[in-house]
């Protein structure tokens, strides 16, 4: 089977990239691109937020590029046909030494002397590398997975291609040829996991090998067209050095967020899509003592504990008959089996928030999850509402109160206008009054206003309250500064 549509390519449907080929020039490139030196800028007064775009629009390609475009197309499918034809396919795969690389090359080179091309030596390098591209990678994907700095990748459809970089989004050059196209480089990506992605099953939540989650949608479900969502998580995670560099955090903060994991506090992490909930999840866990057994418990397992001792329990989907599904709340009733000093759930979205709070107040201190919510008093609706799809009928009451004693510590990750990420409040769980979530924060980020590039700054302070857990931080012995609760600005940005 070819990587291309069966039947030979029309012409006049593909957009090739734009003639230079690289990034987008205002995307930064260098690794300090999330909060590094920036230029310097004039400033102005701030601006609206829709009015500094990241990346210049991608200029409307003339009639005469488009014709070439095409033909570079046309000319790529029928060298690959070719190519398919005298190679065994199933024997290329992304791992394949460069050794099978080079000699494929060979082959390609050779079929563009046959065909006469006419293309410049530009040219020619460029179909060559994405012949092979589609013959032993993901195609159009491979040059978005080569650069580090690209997190998400979101492919609406063959023709639009969305990258968040730095904390932006913005809309790529990259395209598929059509929806085949782009269905084929799903199978090539779910398929060696062990997963289909068809009208059988048209939805794949899974986990490639480097960690990146993975999501593809597919028609009928996905109206226009298919639809990939990657996560990518770098090789070099983020840690509590980069929280600190990029002002997400402060020194004190960190030493104080040691000290409450160390201490065995329940921590829950509140936060929107993509606010940098599981990062800030993986950095809490860190701080876990290498001796203390935990067990993880995910979806699709994003955590990367460097402990010795831990155990990774991930769900399962349903079978395509229906039957075998094991879920968050399956794996935590059994963890709970397994003689766990700490558990970690990715994330809460229904019932077993309820178990999750019960291992919290039965003996399992130290142990953490996120939510999805907007801000920590939110967080308390988020978290009635999933212990009632437990199927058991509590009164709000009784679940306010398994809350606050459950959870000591609220830390809310957010992301700000711009793409800034911050912990944005470290909330203690005092108790409740009346019916009531009693809390107060302990360090919280005000924003001071919106930069010339669009992004939100403002400093990070301590709100001058010495936490109630005080003594239980002291008896595990972990070393307090008193200076920590001394209201005052901790860490602020710099405005550009
Ligand atoms: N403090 C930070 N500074 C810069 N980038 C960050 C920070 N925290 C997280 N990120 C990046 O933000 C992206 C989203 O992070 P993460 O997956 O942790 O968010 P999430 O809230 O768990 O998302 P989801 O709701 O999709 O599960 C990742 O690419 C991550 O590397
Ligand atoms: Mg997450």
């Amino acid at each position: 089977m070819g990587l291309f549509a069966k039947k030979p390519a029309p012409a006049a449907t593909t957009v090739a990239p734009p003639a230079n080929g690289d990034a987008p020039a205002s995307v930064p490139k260098s690794p300090s691109a999330i909060t590094g030196p920036k230029p310097p800028l004039p400033v102005p007064p701030p601006k609206p937020a829709a009015a500094a775009p990241a990346v210049a629009p991608i200029a409307k390609p003339d009639r005469a590029t488009e014709e070439r475009a095409a033909r570079f197309q046309e000319l790529k499918s029928t060298i690959h046909r070719k190519l398919v034809e005298q190679l065994d396919m199933t024997k290329l795969s992304r791992e394949a030494s460069s050794e099978m690389r080079d000699h494929v090359r060979q082959v390609v080179t050779a079929l563009c002397e046959e065909e006469n091309t006419l293309l410049n030596y530009s040219e020619r390098s460029r179909l060559v590398e994405e012949i092979l591209d589609e013959t032993f990678g993901l195609g159009p994907m491979e040059t978005l997975l080569k650069d580090p700095l690209i997190s998400d990748i979101l492919i609406n459809g063959p023709k639009q291609v969305y990258i968040e970089k730095g904390g932006k989004l913005t809309l790529s050059d990259v395209k598929f040829k059509d929806n085949a196209h782009l269905l084929h480089i799903i199978d090539k990506i779910v398929s060696p996991l062990g997963r289909r992605c068809d009208e059988v099953c048209p939805l794949v939540d899974a986990r490639l090998k480097d960690g990146s989650r993975v999501n593809a949608i597919i028609p009928p479900l996905a109206i226009d067209g298919p639809s990939l969502s990657i996560r990518r998580f770098g090789k070099d995670p983020i840690t509590w050095d980069d929280y600190v560099r990029f002002r997400s955090c402060a020194p004190e903060i960190t030493e104080f967020l040691n000290a409450c994991v160390h201490a065995g506090l329940n921590i829950l992490i509140v936060g929107g899509t993509g606010s940098g909930k599981t990062t800030l999840l993986n950095n809490l866990s860190s701080f876990i003592p290498d001796d203390e057994r935990i067990v993880t418990i995910e979806d699709a397992a994003e955590l990367q504990l460097r402990q010795p001792h831990v155990v990774r329990l991930e769900t399962r989907p349903a079978n395509i008959e229906g039957k075998g599904r094991i879920t968050i709340r399956d794996l935590l009733i059994n963890s709970l089996r397994m003689r766990p000093d700490r558990i970690v759930v990715g994330e809460c979205r229904g019932g077993e928030t309820l178990d999750m709070l019960q291992a919290m107040n039965t003996g399992h201190e130290g142990s953490m999850t996120t939510v999805h919510a907007n801000s920590t008093r939110d967080a308390v609706q988020r978290v009635e509402t999933m212990v009632m799809m437990s199927g058991f009928e509590l009164p709000t009451r009784a679940i306010r109160q398994q809350f606050a004693s459950a959870i000591n510590l609220i830390v809310q990750a957010a992301r700000l206008t711009g793409g800034r990420r911050k912990i944005t409040n470290i909330t203690e769980v005092q108790g409740m009054e009346g019916d009531v979530v009693t809390m107060q924060d302990i360090f919280k980020f005000e924003q001071i206003g919106v930069d010339s590039r669009s992004r939100a700054y403002g400093r990070i302070v301590s709100c001058g309250v010495r936490p109630g857990f005080l003594d239980r931080l002291k008896a595990s012995g972990c070393a307090i500064d008193s200076n920590w609760f001394t209201p005052r600005t901790l860490v602020e940005d710099d405005p550009d």
